[in-house]
């Protein structure tokens, strides 16, 4: 078992409503969060125990670093770059042409530096949902179309497979990337996650190469093994709708976890909080956008 304490809500940091798409920045010992359906970008150092908040407007839902220190924003069709300090928007790197209906969901940045990004049918119904690559120059292509809710996002450790899941399916699937062009090559397997409690949502990826992916509905995390597709362990969270996890911590064994309210929003138990919990393996620092 990779876990080496049980996990503890970190009720002094804020609640969100929809907390997704935690990243742990190492340099400044801070992790970043949002609520997506709260309009707000989360952070906390964990240093001084400083909390930020950006006030972003509808749906932010995935929150990635650059370069230059700044952030990289999905928000309903648009893809911002945003200065952390004030929160103001720098410029708007990419636009998507997707039904009212649509938003954009979890995004990642690839290890060339382009930002993959999803969208979803809020409906949570109809697959007209895509992923689109957005690279350094500012070009946006699609790469996968009729997805209903698209979700975690990871790479193999020699980036060569991506990971992929679109929750409703409730299997991972491993895709042939091309690191090179930035396109995916076909899918080699799926991983059935459907006895398990929930859906799959948000994922991350540790330095042995494992998953860690959160179960929406499911209240836990599993720990993944992607080659044979063997569940190798998992967190059990006291809050059911587990959304997405990262790694982080000065020695990146602290397993950050955000969760989201129940739709009713009346839950008085730790939903919405960020959990953490201690493990014995080491993750992996989160890939920078080069733009
Ligand atoms: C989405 C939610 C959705 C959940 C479960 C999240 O990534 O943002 O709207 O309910 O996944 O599929
Ligand atoms: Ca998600």
């Amino acid at each position: 078992m990779a876990q080496v304490s049980k996990p503890i809500a970190l009720g002094n940091l804020p609640r969100s409503v929809l907390g997704e798409g935690p990243i742990w920045l190492p340099e400044s010992n801070t992790l970043y969060w949002v609520d997506i359906l709260g309009d707000r970008v989360h952070s906390y150092r964990l240093t001084n125990g400083h909390v930020g908040t950006i006030n972003i407007g509808p749906y932010p839902s995935c929150v990635m670093p650059n370069e230059d220190g700044n952030l990289v924003v999905t928000v309903k069709d648009k893809v911002l770059l945003i200065n952390p300090h004030n929160g103001s928007t720098l410029r708007v790197l990419a636009t998507v042409n997707e039904p009212p209906s649509n938003r954009f969901n979890d995004c990642k940045c690839d290890p060339e530096g382009r930002l993959v990004a999803g969208t979803m049918d809020m409906n949570e119904m109809n697959p007209t949902g895509s992923v689109y690559v957005i690279d350094p120059s500012f070009g946006l292509k699609r790469i996968m179309e009729s997805v209903i809710i698209s979700n975690g996002i990871a790479w193999s450790l020699d980036g060569s497979l991506m990971y992929y899941i679109d929750s409703p399916t409730r299997r991972v699937t491993v895709l042939r990337y091309n690191r090179r062009e930035g396109v995916v090559e076909g899918a080699i397997r799926h991983i059935d996650l459907s006895s398990y409690p929930g859906v799959p949502d948000g994922m991350t990826i540790d330095s042995d190469g494992y998953l860690w992916i959160a179960l929406y509905g499911g209240g836990r995390v599993l720990r993944v093994n992607p080659v044979n597709g063997e569940v190798a362990g998992q967190v059990e969270v006291p809050a059911q709708y587990t959304t997405s996890c990262t790694f982080g911590g000065s020695s990146l064994t602290t397993l950050f976890i955000t969760t989201a309210m129940d739709r009713s929003r009346q839950t008085t138990g730790p939903d919405g909080y960020v959990f953490s919990v201690e493990t014995d393996v080491r993750g992996t620092v989160v890939n920078r956008c080069r733009f």
